[in-house]
């Protein structure tokens, strides 16, 4: 693990963008369904500035889902998400904030080059010369340390290369708000230690609040401030990882326990031996 860490740059990110504060988001009473799939319960959750805020659950429970609603890539069904007071599916308050999404399977354009990549969306926002998109995103590669990889395409990229890509396109964007979704998903233990080690130290000297989907229970408890935990679409309770540890419900004993597979559809019959 040293040697993996070893490689990864402590970055001073503060040079890197304007002065921008940590966003605050808001979620109230949110439930989302489709058609009569109900997949979200009434959940709400005050995300503070500047926090590593995960939330934790088995597979199916509704977590990228959730995700989605916060990114403003769907509306809710009922009740409200706001960043910064805004409504994140409004297109005309969108630009007022910076959110960067990275997704569950990196979602890179496969014809493009890492740099092309990671330079599409400075180019077409226009809101920077090309010289200073170089330099961002050079800037970004070098602090994921993939700098080697600037001109190779997506397919030519190992797993844990394509999230690490995908982080440092999220940080061209020079983010208020970072959303990730399963970042350690199909990583070694190695790959997953470097990238929570890369969360912990964009949150630490980049302003920049962190919202993590996962169903690894080491990533959520090593690198929050507090997590959520959602089963079966309901917010089951938000807490710091020390007070988790001593919680009495027995679905959160379980969700803890590292002999068990969360992600194992018996899962859910556990709990319903709970109830
Ligand atoms: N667009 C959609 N239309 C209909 N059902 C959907 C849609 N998106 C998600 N679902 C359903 O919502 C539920 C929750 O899905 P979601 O992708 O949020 O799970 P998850 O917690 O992210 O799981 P995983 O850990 O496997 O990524 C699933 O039953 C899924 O089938
Ligand atoms: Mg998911």
């Amino acid at each position: 693990m040293t040697a993996a860490l070893a490689k990864f740059k402590k970055p001073d990110l503060r040079s890197m963008r304007e002065d921008r504060s940590p966003a605050k988001v808001e979620i109230v009473a949110l439930s989302k369904s489709y058609g009569r799939q109900h997949v979200l319960h009434d959940i709400s959750v005050a995300v503070v500035p500047g926090e590593i805020f995960t939330i934790m659950g088995p597979s199916g429970s509704g977590k990228s889902v959730l995700l989605r609603q916060i990114a403003g890539l769907e509306t809710p069904t009922r009740g409200t998400v706001t960043i910064n007071g805004l409504n994140p599916c409004d297109p005309t308050t969108r630009d007022r904030f910076a959110l960067a999404l990275v997704f569950q399977a990196g979602a890179l354009f496969n014809s493009l080059t890492v740099y092309e990549n990671l330079a599409l969306y400075p180019l077409e926002r226009r809101i920077y010369s090309k010289p200073k998109i170089r330099e961002l995103v050079m800037r970004a590669l070098q602090i994921l340390s993939i700098e080697n990889a600037a001109h190779k395409l997506p397919a030519e990229l190992s797993g844990g290369m394509k999230k690490r890509v995908a982080i440092a396109r999220a940080l061209v964007m020079e983010p208020q708000l970072i959303l990730y979704d399963e970042p350690t998903s199909e990583l070694d233990p190695i790959m997953s230690a470097t990238i929570a080690e890369i969360i912990g130290t964009l949150k630490e000297q980049f302003s920049v609040t962190t919202i993590v989907v996962t169903h690894d229970r080491e990533l959520s408890l090593t690198i929050s401030d507090r997590v959520a935990i959602i089963h079966e679409g309901r917010l089951r309770t938000i807490a710091p990882p020390a007070a988790l540890r001593h919680t009495t419900d027995p679905v959160i004993q379980d969700f803890l326990n590292p002999q068990i597979d969360i992600q194992h559809p018996r899962f859910r019959k556990m709990e319903a031996n709970h109830e």
